[in-house]
This record gives C-alpha cells, structure tokens and sequence, in this order.
C-alpha cells in the first residue's frame, strides 16, 4: 500500500462510531485549542515503551495493561488514581515474582475517555436519548441536554489526561513505587484477605532479597531500578480529531506521533481496514494495539498486520484477543498459527473482559470471575498447543471496593451487584479480585511453561 498518510488522511475514510457533534465552529475551536497544547507525552517514551513490548514479543517479558473501562469526569481525585496505581503495582509485583520476566506496565489512564457504544440510541421509558459515548463526549445522566456532545469536553479530557499522567509520574518517580514500600500498596480492605496474605508474603521475600543484597554489599540506595517505575499510558483511539490535534512531529526523527498517549489502541467495532482508525493508527511511530474478537478470519489478521506494521518492527504491533471463555482457544489457534508462519512479530495479549459481559438479571451488566479465568486459561492453553507466548493481559479494574463483576475470593452473588457498583460504562475487578487474577495468571503460565 503506497498511499501517502498525513495527520488528516483518515479523513477522507468512513469512520465508525464518531459523535454527532452539534456545532461545527466550537468543536473547530475546541481542537484548535488542543491542537495548540503541549504533548501529554514524548516520541521517546513511546519508543521506549515499544523496545519494552519488543521483549514481550520476544518471550522475556509479559505485559499488564489494566485500568478503567471509562475514565470519569466525577471521580478524578487523587485518591482514586493512587488506589489504581496500587493495584496495578502489586499485580505487577506478584506477577514479577512469580514468573521471574519483568512486566511492562500500561495503563488505561490518562485519556481512556472515549466509548464505542453497540447502539446510537438508548430508551429511557418512552424516550429515546442518545448513548452515552464516554466524558469526552457527552454526560452519562439520562436527559436529552445531558447526552448531547459538547466539544468542550475534548478540552476538559485533554486537562484531566495531564493532571493524571502528572500524578502517575510523581507517584511511580517520586518514591510511592519504591520496592522498599512493597507493604505499603496493599488496603485495608485487601490486607486481611487470602489473597492479601499471599501478597504480603511475596513483599516479605521481596524485603529479605532487599536486605540480603545490602548485607553483600550491593548498593541498592543508587539503583533506579528499585525505587522507580515505569507506568505509560494508553487508551482506544476512537475520537479521531482529538488524535490528530495531538498528534506531532517528533525533532529527532521527523515521524508523527500521537502524542495523547504512549500506546493507542483500535476497539472491535472500529478495526475495519478500508476504516479510518487503521488509516490513521497505520501513520503514527507510537505503538499501537488492535482488538481481535471472535469470527476473525487468519487473513484479516494478517493484512491488518500487514497495514499496521510492514517494516515488521516488534513491539509496534499488540493483538488484543476478546474472544469469550468458550470460544478463545478454537478461535485463537489458526490466528496464532498463521501469524507465527508468516513471521509477523507480534505481542498477543488477552482481553478476558470484553467477550463474557452478560447483564444479570438484576439489570445489572457484569462479567463472572470464573469466566475472566476461564478465558486466560483457554488463551494460554491456545499459546502453549501453537508454541507461542502468551504475552500479556489488558483487564478493567479499579482500586475501590466495587461489586460490579460476580465470584472471584468473596464469591459476589447477583444480590450483590447493587451494593457499589459504580462504573459508569463496563464492570471492573475490584481491588481483591485484581490481586487473585494475577495469582491466578501467574500460575497459569507457570504451569504452561512448565516450571
Ligand atoms: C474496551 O476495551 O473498553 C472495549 C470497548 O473493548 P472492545 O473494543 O474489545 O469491545
Ligand atoms: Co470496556
């Protein structure tokens, strides 16, 4: 494909799942404005996060990608990002621990605003309102005023991303992350739970190793490596104009980056490959993911490998699989297998979130642990029959005490589910169901791999 690519070439592409923006001059004002910002993050950041998932491709490290299903406008605190943090920090530590590869930590944070919805339209009694497409576009409140795009929102969005990745850096930079506080990130309510105590006996080992090494005389005071982290950013590249007003050029190599983000992603319903996502994602140095659900045949796979990676740059390209419990390792193993063969490198990560959402007879939408599982279990079953590496995980998750997803160490029931489910788009693991996850994954691969 020789088609020359700008910022702006997606636009002559049909674009899926797009807001119906009101008013033209303020949403030209609102992306100007953005347009004229500085970048969120730097060409160099996302190549570094890149030669990190190059090493996921590779076998040697396995990939955490994890937050939010939708950021929210009402509950940005301080708090709340730290809670994240924790979670993501302690599953990557278990992780770590327990697979002995280092994990590469991406959140969705920091710009994960923005929703595809399966319908334009939603019945609030008899009326019919618009959908509810993520804070940077409309108001999750059921009123026709509240539902209606406002370009002011990419502004707000673009604030909300930089107060964020400033905590986060301050947080993973600024001492919080240090292994020397490995105690310190679990909760109250997570410390006294079967999965705190297995968390707290890994910090303990991890605490002797520390002192081991002091007492051979290693310097552990000057090495970064201990007391900092890397946590980059990532979210669905869905609102097309927002990218492209972030989107620069980088001074050291004169190629386009999209610099809302370390890493972008291409959802399920917007990976079609005359579409302009793909068109526009093809263009951009960062690297980049796409979502891959069931009935995807082995030659889409490979032309969008094709489309999105031709130079063949391992780390550039992350295929997100969503497949569903039951169908992930019949659906996976000719994708794996032909990838593989034509010698595409690519990180293989498991969404077991997006294809076992259900909605419970409460009304409420949920997924069930066992299920997210279930789906991990069958994704690693998949890699180890086709002589792959199950690189990664990509999982919806918060730091509070949610009920929102059934099972799991407190076994949630569907009478439950009311107590605080708070999400304001997809359920998410709670803090404990986090932790037990990666127990639960590390384990998985282990066995796989057969240590
Ligand atoms: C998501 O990741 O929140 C999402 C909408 O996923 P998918 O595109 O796989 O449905
Ligand atoms: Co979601």
């Amino acid at each position: 494909m020789a088609r020359s690519w700008t910022p702006s070439s997606w636009q002559s592409l049909p674009a899926a799942q797009q807001p119906a923006w009101p008013q033209r001059p303020e949403l030209d004002r609102a992306l100007s404005q953005v347009n004229s910002f500085p970048p969120l993050v730097f060409a160099g950041e996302a190549r570094s996060l890149q030669a990190s998932l190059a090493q996921v491709v590779a076998g040697n490290a396995f990939l955490l990608q994890a937050g939010d299903c939708a950021e929210s406008f009402d509950e940005f605190s301080a708090n709340n990002i730290r809670e994240k943090l924790r979670v993501i920090l302690q599953m990557a530590v278990v992780l770590t621990y327990s697979m002995g590869v280092p994990v590469v930590k991406v959140g969705r944070m920091a710009g994960q605003f923005a929703k595809p919805r399966s319908s334009d339209t939603e019945m609030i009694g008899d009326l019919s309102i618009a959908s509810f497409r993520g804070y940077i576009v409309n108001d999750p409140a059921a009123t026709i005023e509240a539902r209606t795009p406002n370009p002011e929102r990419l502004v707000q969005a673009y604030h909300q991303s930089a107060s964020t990745l400033n905590l986060l850096r301050a947080f993973t930079k600024g001492g919080f992350a240090d292994l020397n506080r490995v105690h310190e990130w679990t909760q109250e309510f997570v410390g006294s739970s079967p999965e705190g105590q297995r968390y707290e006996s890994i910090a303990s080992e991890i605490e002797r190793a520390l002192q081991f090494m002091r007492a051979c005389g290693v310097d552990t005071e000057n090495n970064p490596s201990l007391h900092q982290v890397d946590v980059y950013t990532s979210h669905e590249a869905l609102i097309l104009e927002y990218e492209e007003a972030l989107t620069r050029q980088d001074s050291l190599t004169g190629g386009w980056y999209d610099c809302s983000a370390h890493m972008l992603w291409i959802g399920e319903r917007t990976r079609q490959l005359d579409g302009a996502h793909i068109e526009f994602l093809r263009g951009v140095g960062n690297p980049v993911g796409c979502k891959v659900g069931p009935g995807t045949s082995s030659d889409w796979v490979l032309e969008l490998c094709q489309t999105l990676n031709p130079a063949r740059i391992p780390g550039r390209l992350t295929l997100i699989s969503r497949m569903g419990a039951d169908n992930v390792e019949q659906e996976l193993r000719p994708l794996l297998r032909a990838v593989h063969e034509a010698g595409h490198p690519v990180v293989w990560a498991c969404d077991p979130m997006h294809g076992n959402t259900f909605t419970d007879p409460s009304g409420h939408k949920t997924r069930h642990f066992d299920s997210i599982i279930a789906e991990i279990a069958g994704f690693v079953r998949a890699h180890k029959a086709e002589g792959t590496w199950p690189g990664g995980i990509h999982i919806e998750l918060t730091g509070e005490d949610v009920t929102e997803c059934l099972g799991g160490a407190d076994d949630l029931t569907s009478a439950d589910l009311s107590t605080r489910y708070e999400t304001v788009c997809d359920p998410r693991l709670n803090a404990r169901q986090s932790l037990d996850l990666a127990f639960r994954v590390a384990e998985l691969i282990r066995v796989s791999a057969g240590h």
